[in-house]
């Protein structure tokens, strides 16, 4: 008899101090399992003399269920506390600031295309937008380019019409006719930044569809310092007032003279590296005064105006401002690199 009592006290004192599922389990097999002492006793009872087994029976099995609604109450205490402490891990403090949010970003090729437009503006440049499906007519045959050129040759050309009449535009150069049709009278002074297609394979300098601006003024009086003070405030605004800017002499069939210009390479400040293949310069655009006989197929008068012309490729120019090795990183869209800019 006190043999279960002192059981079940021992029991109920260590059910009591359990603090986990676990605890109470191991708990449950030892005071009720089948090799528990009440077990043990309960299954003995045949050798008990007969006046006794039913006492004894009566006993083991009150004991039992003591313990069994001790497991049980406890078990219920334990959950119950689990619940309070979730309730307020997980309570919501609305005064805590939110964490910043991932926002997206301008992509830097657009973000240097602005800033070509911000720089020119200043200067009174104006943006002006032309198709990227454009005729033969502005994108070669007005520029001076006619058909049978050789130069023709020098850009591989998308052509969307099988008598090659409409093309993708190889250049935005096509914007220049366009401009001066719209604007009519001189001064005009416009940009023409946007997409351009080239028959190019794609490898680590060429695309076959990139992003080029244009500049065109023309005025009474503009001479070549003109266009070389304007490619000039352009480059050190972009890049820095160490960077400084040459041209050299080649062949545009839409200018004349026509130039090829460099920007002085940030890395060497002119000495040489790997930046500059050792040139100390680094290509950047082609440039020129142009041709009277463009200007007359925009309908001025190259008597009475002159007018120079640049184009350069934005991702060049973002390459030469950032470093970037590859032009394909540009258009991959793996955020590990947009997100550097
Ligand atoms: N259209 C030329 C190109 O795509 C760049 C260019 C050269 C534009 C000379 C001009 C220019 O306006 O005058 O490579």
């Amino acid at each position: 008899m006190t043999e279960f009592e002192n059981t079940v006290a021992h029991g109920l004192e260590r059910i009591a101090k359990a603090t986990s599922d676990d605890d109470l389990e191991r708990l449950r097999i030892e005071y009720l399992g089948r090799n528990s002492s009440i077990s043990q006793t309960l299954s003995g009872l045949a050798a008990e003399p007969k006046e006794k087994r039913a006492e004894i029976g009566k006993a083991g099995n009150e004991a039992k269920q003591k313990i069994g609604a001790a497991l049980e109450a406890r078990a219920g205490e334990l959950a119950a506390t689990r619940m309070g402490k979730l309730a307020e891990l997980e309570a919501i403090d609305v005064t805590f600031p939110a964490p910043p949010l991932d926002r997206g970003h301008i992509h830097v090729l657009n973000q240097v295309r602005s800033e070509v437009e911000t720089i020119l503006e200043r200067l009174g440049y104006q943006v002006e937008e032309g198709p990227e499906i454009e005729t033969d007519w502005y994108c070669f045959e007005a520029l001076n380019l006619p058909k049978g050129h050789a130069s023709r040759d020098l850009q591989e050309t998308f052509f969307l019409a099988e008598d090659e009449s409409i093309v993708l535009r190889t250049h935005t150069s096509s914007v220049q006719i366009r401009a001066m049709e719209r604007l009519r009278t001189p001064p005009i002074f416009v940009i023409a930044p946007g997409r351009v297609y080239r028959r190019d394979n794609l490898d680590a300098t060429h695309l076959p569809y990139f992003m080029q601006v244009e500049g065109l003024a023309v005025d009474e009086g503009l001479t070549v310092g003109d266009l070389k003070g304007t490619l000039l405030y352009l480059v050190q605004s972009l890049f820095g007032p160490e960077r400084r800017v040459r041209m050299r002499p080649t062949y545009f069939p839409y200018t004349e003279p026509s130039f090829e210009f460099d920007t002085l390479c940030g890395r060497c400040g002119g000495a040489g590296c790997r930046s500059c293949g050792n040139q100390g310069w680094l290509e950047t655009g082609g440039c020129g005064m142009v041709h009277p006989n463009v200007l007359r197929n925009g309908g001025l008068d190259p008597d009475q105006y002159t007018g120079f012309a640049w184009g350069f490729g934005i991702e060049r120019m973002t390459l030469l401002k950032y470093d970037v090795e590859d032009l394909r990183l540009f258009y991959e869209n793996d955020l590990r690199f947009n997100e550097q800019f």
